[in-house]
């Protein structure tokens, strides 16, 4: 595979770079802080705290150039074939490009947008009005969305993350979005029985309408409104969201009632379209929209900027930075904003499934390390948690720190004590304490309190959490997911790794069934047997 050539510079800088140690690098720079900083539709990196130099980032820009992530990026946004191993485009972009801005030759697939985003308008509007009945006449009071992966993960992240700027915003609908996808049976079974089918709307979301969890959860949910109202009534509370028009219709939902996804947007970079419908419905088109607007501003940012002022490209090549050179394994990310307390939980897909490979676009094996394990949660909890392994642990973790700096609440002393607990972690990894600042204790107790330091962190603010700065947020680190793959040269968007589990997972299920077909003709090995010869005694006691 293609070495380029300054990754060989950056190779022999990195020797030097080994020994930098942050305190000296803002004592001897008194302006690092504003070198190292970027901004974008009110959000804001400062990546100061971070174990480089101007040269480091000179070579990683020559890099991407190198590695033509914005040539790449064009070709994306225009619709190529970028997903080479399945033959499609990959336009999550122009989700959220007004229609009529689109490139010329995408303007069939801007239509198809278009016409799905009056149709989630349209919806919203009829379910928010209470124009949308029940079969019995009764206004919407839940919806319940059900899908998996991306989903459910976008929709249901953004949600939460926007709860609390309903609570001030006349936004709000009384409409009340449940989000199921684990095809455990505690889920949905406690979910539908806290609910009333005839106040109640199912959506099914599925690009493929094949995926078992979602299946599963469907079905259950249908036979929950069968049992409660006559066929004819179904229609009244089925919405399908898919690219299998024909399996959804079969499923009970009306023509008019079923939103498209499209193969050239992949499911983790669904949420901006029909997808999002229970954002829509919960906060309104407009807010809906203003998401979209807000990756919108991301995507010119991205596509525009210049390497050395591009925020996606800049946690790109940082990660990287570490991962390599570093021995940093883990991306951790933490938003001190309790909106976003599963932010982490979407990342994990969108990096996790784009970048976790181990061969190139042409198939050959990598020669470095690609996606990192991504994890988090918010903050402050975790400093009561694991925040220990970051400070003490003989792992260092990459770690990105998120914070709105406005509340959206009035209580001022919580969020003052939140934005003093969040700096203070990324100034603690970077300053650390040393023995000799605790020079009355004895060794053996020093040792035990003493922190290494030197420790790197991002820390993104955003001015004020809204719909447009998540939009943002969210495209931002979608953005930082496609440059790394350039860089390591491999396909973000296929997934083949997912398929053998399934597989399995399908046999073994004809094998409880007693499938003599398929299930007992397979040889498990004996492990499996053994556990699911346990599980079948067990199961025919209850
Ligand atoms: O199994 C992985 C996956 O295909 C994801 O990529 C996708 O987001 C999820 O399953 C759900 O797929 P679908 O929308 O087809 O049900």
């Amino acid at each position: 595979m293609l070495k380029l050539p300054t990754w060989t510079s950056i190779e022999q800088h990195a020797v030097s770079a080994k020994n930098f140690q942050l305190v000296k690098l803002f004592e001897d720079d008194p302006a690092r802080a504003e070198t190292f900083r970027l901004h974008c539709a009110g959000l804001h990196l400062d990546f100061s705290k971070n174990l480089i130099s101007e040269e480091t980032q000179k070579l990683f820009c020559a890099l991407g150039e190198e590695a033509n992530i914005l040539d790449s990026a064009q070709a994306m946004v225009v619709g190529e074939l970028v997903n080479a191993s399945e033959a499609r485009a990959a336009l999550h972009t122009l989700l959220r490009t007004p229609y009529g801005e689109q490139p010329e030759q995408l303007d069939s697939h801007a239509l198809q947008v278009s016409n799905a985003l009056k149709q989630v308008k349209s919806i919203s509007d009829r379910l928010r009005s209470g124009d949308w009945r029940g079969h019995t006449g009764k206004e919407i009071s839940d919806i319940v969305h059900i899908g998996i992966g991306g989903s459910y993960l976008g929709p249901s992240m953004v949600d939460e993350a926007l709860t609390s700027e309903a609570l001030s915003a006349e936004t709000n609908s009384n409409i009340n979005c449940h989000y199921v996808a684990n095809v455990d049976g505690h889920h949905i079974h406690q979910m539908l029985a806290a609910l009333n089918p005839d106040t109640t709307v199912i959506i099914v979301v599925s690009k493929s309408f094949t995926t078992m969890e979602t299946m599963l959860n469907g079905k259950t949910a249908k036979k929950w409104l069968e049992d409660a109202m006559p066929l004819s009534a179904l229609q009244h509370h089925l919405i399908a969201i898919t690219s299998n028009v024909d399996a959804a219709q079969t499923y009970g939902a009306l023509p008019q009632n079923i939103l498209p996804m499209w193969d050239w947007v992949g499911g983790r970079y669904s949420v901006w379209s029909a997808v999002g419908l229970p954002i829509a419905i919960r906060y309104g088109f407009d807010q809906f929209n203003h998401l979209l607007e807000g990756a919108r501003e991301m995507d010119k940012h991205f596509l525009e900027s210049d390497l050395s002022k591009n925020m996606p490209f800049a946690l790109a090549w940082l990660g990287l930075w570490y991962q390599q050179f570093f021995s940093v394994t883990t991306q951790a990310v933490i938003p001190y904003d309790h909106g976003l307390r599963n932010f982490s939980e979407h990342l994990q897909q969108l990096d996790m499934e784009s970048n976790g490979k181990r061969v190139t676009a042409t198939g050959e094996q990598v020669a470095w390390d690609t996606a990192p394990v991504v994890w988090g949660g918010e903050g402050s909890n975790g400093q009561h948690a694991y925040h220990q392994l970051l400070h003490q642990g003989t792992r260092a973790v990459a770690v990105d720190f998120i914070l709105p700096m406005q509340p959206r609440h009035p209580l001022t002393e919580h969020h003052d004590q939140l934005v003093a607990s969040c700096l203070s972690q990324s100034q603690a990894l970077m300053v650390g304490r040393s023995r000799q600042q605790m020079p009355h204790l004895e060794p053996e107790l020093a040792a035990q309190k003493e922190m290494p330091g030197n420790r790197p962190s991002n820390t993104i603010t955003i001015d004020k959490m809204s719909a447009h700065s998540l939009g943002a947020l969210i495209a931002l680190y979608e953005h930082k997911v496609f440059c790394q793959a350039m860089l390591w040269q491999i396909n973000p968007f296929d997934q083949w790794g997912v398929e053998l589990g399934k597989e399995l997972g399908d046999n073994i299920f004809d094998a409880i069934k007693g499938d003599s077909a398929r299930g007992e003709a397979i040889e498990f090995d004996s492990s499996t047997q053994l556990l699911l010869r346990h599980y079948l005694e067990l199961r025919a006691k209850t």
